[in-house]
């Protein structure tokens, strides 16, 4: 079976680079759907327990059949989520994942639920905040959706600047929401509106 990696890096270099994939690349970063070919990866960042001490939700350890389980529910059609692979420009390296769940197709708002560059040596290259400008902007501009809005812990700088860089607010806090390494911490719920980020674009 071919991989993925590999489709792209042809169709790049025969200049036939699909319509939407192109849409959703940047010059460092490019957004893709999950396929089944991440298996090793994925898993390996499910089970990384340093990696969770930056995210509000739980670390569990994953087994592989259910990660692949997982992933074969991540990687099918949706309209009620968006499961993202982030992959590097320059060599089509899948470097991370990217979400946004529970869409709501009345009000026309979805969670950002998670974001993560999985190998610690790829973070704090400006590749996080690439691709959620890429989300973003599928969210508004392709979907049509009117906001977007997430929990961040309270202490996590990084995550907070890469948020506000990309046009989110602060929109509240809950207190001792998060039980990380025996401690409950405070949550802040983030927002951006679609006129915020059409506005900021026109500026
Ligand atoms: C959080 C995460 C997605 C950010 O992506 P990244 O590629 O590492 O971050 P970026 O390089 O895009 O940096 C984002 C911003 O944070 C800034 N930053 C870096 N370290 C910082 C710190 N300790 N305090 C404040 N800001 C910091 C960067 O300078 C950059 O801002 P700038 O462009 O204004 O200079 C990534 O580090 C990650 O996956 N971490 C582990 C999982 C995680 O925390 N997920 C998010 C949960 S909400």
């Amino acid at each position: 079976m071919i991989e993925y990696d590999e489709v792209i890096k042809k169709m790049k270099s025969e200049g036939d680079l699909n319509m939407n994939i192109k849409k959703m690349e940047s010059k460092l970063v490019f957004l893709r759907s999950l396929e089944l070919s991440d298996l090793e990866r994925t898993y390996k960042w499910h089970n990384d327990v340093a990696l969770y001490e930056f995210v509000v939700g739980t670390f569990r350890y994953t087994s592989r059949a259910s990660e692949e389980e997982w992933l074969r529910k991540m990687q099918s059609y949706s309209t009620q989520e968006v499961n993202l692979a982030i992959c590097l420009t320059s060599n089509s390296q899948h470097i991370g994942n990217i979400y946004i769940r529970h869409i709501d197709w009345v009000a026309r708002h979805a969670q950002l639920i998670g974001i993560i560059i999985g190998d610690p040596d790829q973070r704090s290259k400006g590749y996080g905040q690439a691709a959620l400008h890429l989300l973003i902007k599928h969210a508004f501009q392709d979907l049509g959706l009117l906001r977007l809005w997430g929990f961040v812990l309270e202490e996590h700088m990084q995550s907070i600047r890469m948020l506000e860089n990309c046009g989110f607010v602060v929109e509240g806090k809950m207190r001792n929401h998060a039980f990380k390494g025996g401690e409950l911490k405070d949550v802040l719920v983030v927002g951006i509106c679609a006129d915020d980020y059409f506005s900021l674009k026109g500026a």
